[in-house]
């Protein structure tokens, strides 16, 4: 059965992790998978996802089936924080909110539920994109294809390339859209451009699904919303994977959240009878533990004003670590001018090191990143950074 089964390369971003665990060199760095460290070198248990936690093994609760589509407390909570408190969609019963896991597992639904209304559509994702975007798409029986995004001579966005390539799409395309702190190059949109986005979606009559990962790590998380807001303003169905792994630093209880906006209620009952289908025969329904935690701390006032200040520490810590890059970058002697690492968002950091530079990093100075040359700043902290940026410096120079 399994002879004639070929050996997978190792995923690009986890599979680091599986590396770097295996690294015995003292010394090491993990720079490749976004995950928030504290100054430490740890993931942080934040204050209010324990404080939640604690309530909730006092509470000593069962742990029967959740609903299909999980805790509805948590659905309405993660469904605020996209679409802010008085959304009139919502209030005009034209939003669903589904419990998923993690974020990979809201795209997930999403590709599946899109495969089963539009089977030949194509899928569209930026260029560069989170490599899981292709994989997962194509995976879901998608052709996945590429709309222009970065552009490394200015180390911005190629605005113009991005929305001819999206006017020109066939009607039904799928559109991949961060929504914020872009994954992997933290190069976003302005309003504006975002306004003149989503106007071509529309008019092209394209199926938006806007992916946000790292609410709360731009600007904020009413501030991070904006684009999502902006589709919601102009009334247009779409899909909003949501997750909760990094703003909560729940990264392995698979927190995360599908939205769908739909045209009317009549709709939404149809389309959460089908998408429920979907969860049924891929996991059946969602685990409790993490769901209740983020339930908990997104409905408890005084949790969610802790959480929400906890994420502003992480957030102003990984400027702080983009600015102090640039700087010993420069003292290390790299010409080259990087202040371009100070206006990106989020978690990431598209250096333009070059794949042969990241296997040097590596291979020389124990320090992992993503081939494509991200790296994950929230990663740096105040004891690893010199070195980090010395060894950048080195395999630039030479
Ligand atoms: C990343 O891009 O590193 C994270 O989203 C983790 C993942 O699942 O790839």
């Amino acid at each position: 059965l399994f002879q004639s089964v070929e050996l997978a390369p190792r995923d690009p971003i986890l599979g680091l992790n599986e590396q770097f665990n295996a690294d015995t060199r003292a010394h090491k760095v993990n720079l490749g998978v976004g995950v928030y460290y504290d100054d430490n070198g740890k993931i942080p248990l934040l204050s209010a996802v324990h404080q939640a936690e604690v309530a909730r093994v006092e509470a000593a609760a069962a742990r029967g089936y959740l609903p299909i589509e999980g805790i509805a407390g948590y659905n309405k909570g993660a469904q605020e924080l996209v679409l802010g408190k008085n959304s009139p969609l919502v209030a005009a019963g034209r939003v669903l909110t589904m419990q998923a896991l993690g974020g990979t597992g809201a795209l997930k639904i999403g590709a599946d539920f899109i495969k089963q209304l539009v089977p030949g559509a194509k899928v569209a994702i930026s260029n560069p994109s989170w490599e899981n975007h292709r994989a997962l798409f194509e995976r879901a029986g998608f052709e996945v294809i590429n709309y222009p995004y970065y552009d490394p001579a200015t180390h911005g966005l190629d605005f113009q390339g991005m929305l001819n390539a999206l006017r020109a799409l066939p009607a039904k395309s799928v559109v991949v859209l961060h929504a914020c702190c872009h994954n992997p190059t933290g190069v976003d949109l302005t309003n504006e451009q975002w306004r003149e986005v989503a106007k071509v979606i529309k008019d092209t009559n394209l199926i938006p699904f806007l992916d946000i990962a790292y609410q709360g790590f731009g600007d904020g998380l009413e501030q991070d919303a904006s684009a999502v807001r902006l589709f919601a303003e102009l009334d247009m169905t779409m899909f909003i994977s949501s997750s909760f792994s990094k703003s909560f630093s729940l990264y392995g209880e698979r927190v995360g959240a599908l939205t769908i906006v739909t045209g009317s209620q009549d709709e939404s009952n149809r389309v959460l009878s089908q998408v429920k289908r979907v969860i049924r025969t891929n996991y059946s329904n969602p685990p409790t533990h993490g769901g209740t935690i983020v339930s908990t701390v997104l409905n408890t006032p005084k949790l969610f004003a802790l959480w929400d200040q906890e994420l502003a520490g992480m957030r102003e810590r990984i400027r702080l670590m983009r600015r102090q890059l640039v700087e010993k970058l420069a003292q290390n002697g790299v010409k080259e001018d990087f202040s371009f690492v100070m206006k990106q968002r989020g978690m990431f950091s598209y250096s333009g090191l070059t794949a042969a530079q990241v296997d040097r990093l590596r291979d020389e100075h124990a320090i992992y990143a993503v081939s494509s040359g991200r790296i994950c700043v929230a990663a740096l902290n105040s004891h690893n950074i010199d070195v980090v940026a010395k060894a950048m410096a080195n395999v630039m120079k030479t």
